[in-house]
């Protein structure tokens, strides 16, 4: 089984806040932060498995700090966990005071990918070997992640049994 450090993987992407980023608070637009985060997810998954991947669910998105135009937002993602063909990738937001250097983390989300073969067929992905204390404390919870993750997946596939596909029109 092919195997790759989770440093192969390892994406960053730094951006101004600009006036058409902001949402009515005049701090960062979440739905901008979040085709971020998807963004980089997707790099990231994609660096790991040198493969076509898609985007197969978002755990969550965790808003802990609002972000601010005098701030840069730095988003970090790698691949934190693999199955057979997914792999978990967890995104780290930290935003920087361009007066003051102060930094902290502003939001945290995880990501499931697929890889997928020409035949858009689920493919298998390399390993993955965490080294650091962060990536190996994320890689040990992972498992943990997956197992509540096939669950909710259970769930909603039972609950898009129940829902309509009929608009009011018709
Ligand atoms: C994701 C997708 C490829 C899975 O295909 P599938 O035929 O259901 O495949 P399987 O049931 O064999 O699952 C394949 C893997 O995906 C994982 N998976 C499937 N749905 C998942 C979900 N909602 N969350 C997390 N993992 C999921 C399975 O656990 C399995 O992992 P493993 O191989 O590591 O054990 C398919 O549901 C799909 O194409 N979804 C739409 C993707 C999309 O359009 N994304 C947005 C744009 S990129």
């Amino acid at each position: 089984m092919e195997q790759r450090y989770v440093n192969e993987s390892r994406c960053y992407k730094t951006s101004r806040i600009f006036p058409t980023d902001v949402n009515n608070h005049n701090t960062l637009f979440g739905g901008k932060l979040m085709a971020y985060i998807d963004d980089i997810a997707s790099i990231a998954a994609t660096k790991h498995c040198r493969q076509m991947v898609v985007t197969a669910s978002t755990d969550s998105v965790d808003f802990l700090l609002p972000i601010r135009p005098s701030d840069s937002v730095c988003l970090e993602a790698f691949v934190t966990w693999t199955g057979r063909s997914s792999m978990e990738v967890f995104v780290k937001v930290i935003k920087e005071d361009l007066r003051t250097a102060e930094r902290h983390i502003a939001a945290t989300s995880f990501l499931t990918f697929v890889a997928l073969d020409a035949n858009n067929k689920p493919s298998t992905v390399p390993q993955v070997i965490p080294q650091t204390e962060e990536e190996k404390r994320l890689h040990e919870t992972a498992v943990g992640r997956a197992e509540m993750r096939r669950q909710r997946r259970e769930e909603s596939k039972k609950f898009a049994d129940y829902l309509t596909t009929t608009f009011p029109w018709e």
